[in-house]
């Protein structure tokens, strides 16, 4: 497995395909085996991306999300931040021709960043939390909750609880055999809500789950509560 080696004292990171040699093949595969045009499309309802959004992607990819919220609302701002140059590079070719505030960063997200001149209305990402390891997990959607502004909120589209044997077994057999098995268990058995509230979000809900050739992809949410709700 290609674990780049990270800025120091940042943990490694699997490429968008846990391997640098199929990243060309990522928008292939995710096309053809996570039903994408379904969970895509259902992610960016929940987001629901208005004309003054600062929208923060973290794992942003191959910029494909980027593309899907453009067409949903080209008036938003968008930052996406993904430590994988080659993810990138094609994100960045793949919206050269969009008139619109999309920017892409090469690096790891970290609430010490100031991605916008303000902070980002919502904070999402997609297919990032199940590769990577459970302490990771934990401190992206830590740097997600101070970065957020009260009230503002978190969305993830990924592999969550596999309830059904198939499920399980499907998971096993295509995500699991490439990013491994560590880091992908703890989605598979419902870590991440447990995470979002555990950090302090609140109204936290699954609030699609989306059959695929490779697994159930949820769509979760939480918001940030405000001063009010926080001490409530
Ligand atoms: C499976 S891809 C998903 C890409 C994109 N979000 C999408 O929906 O297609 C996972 C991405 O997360 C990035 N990534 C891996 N570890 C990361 C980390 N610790 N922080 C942020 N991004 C990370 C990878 O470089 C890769 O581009």
């Amino acid at each position: 497995m290609d674990n780049e080696q990270p800025p120091q004292g940042k943990p490694a990171y699997k490429p968008p395909l846990s391997y640098k040699v199929l990243t060309p093949l990522y928008d292939l595969v995710i096309a053809a085996l996570t039903r994408e045009r379904v969970w895509r499309k259902a992610f960016i309802q929940e987001i629901s991306p208005q004309t003054n959004d600062r929208i923060l992607d973290v794992g942003s990819g191959t910029g494909s999300l980027a593309l899907g919220l453009h067409q949903a609302a080209p008036e938003i701002r968008y930052v996406g931040v993904d430590p994988d140059e080659e993810a990138v590079r094609r994100a960045r070719n793949k919206t050269t021709n969009l008139k619109s505030s999309i920017r892409f960063e090469i690096g790891y997200f970290s609430a010490e960043n100031a991605y916008f001149e303000e902070p980002p209305t919502k904070i999402i990402t997609s297919l990032v939390l199940h590769q990577v390891p459970l302490e990771e997990k934990r401190r992206i959607i830590r740097d997600a909750y101070d970065l957020l502004p009260e009230g503002a909120m978190f969305c993830t589209a990924d592999y969550g609880r596999q309830k059904s044997w198939l499920m399980r077994f499907l998971f096993r057999i295509t995500v699991q055999a490439l990013d491994g098995i560590d880091d992908t268990r703890p989605n598979a058995e419902g870590i991440i809500p447990v995470l979002l509230e555990e950090t302090g979000f609140i109204r936290v809900c699954e609030t699609k789950r989306i059959a695929t050739p490779t697994g159930v992809i949820s769509i979760y949410t939480g918001a940030r509560p405000d001063r009010m709700e926080g001490e409530s």
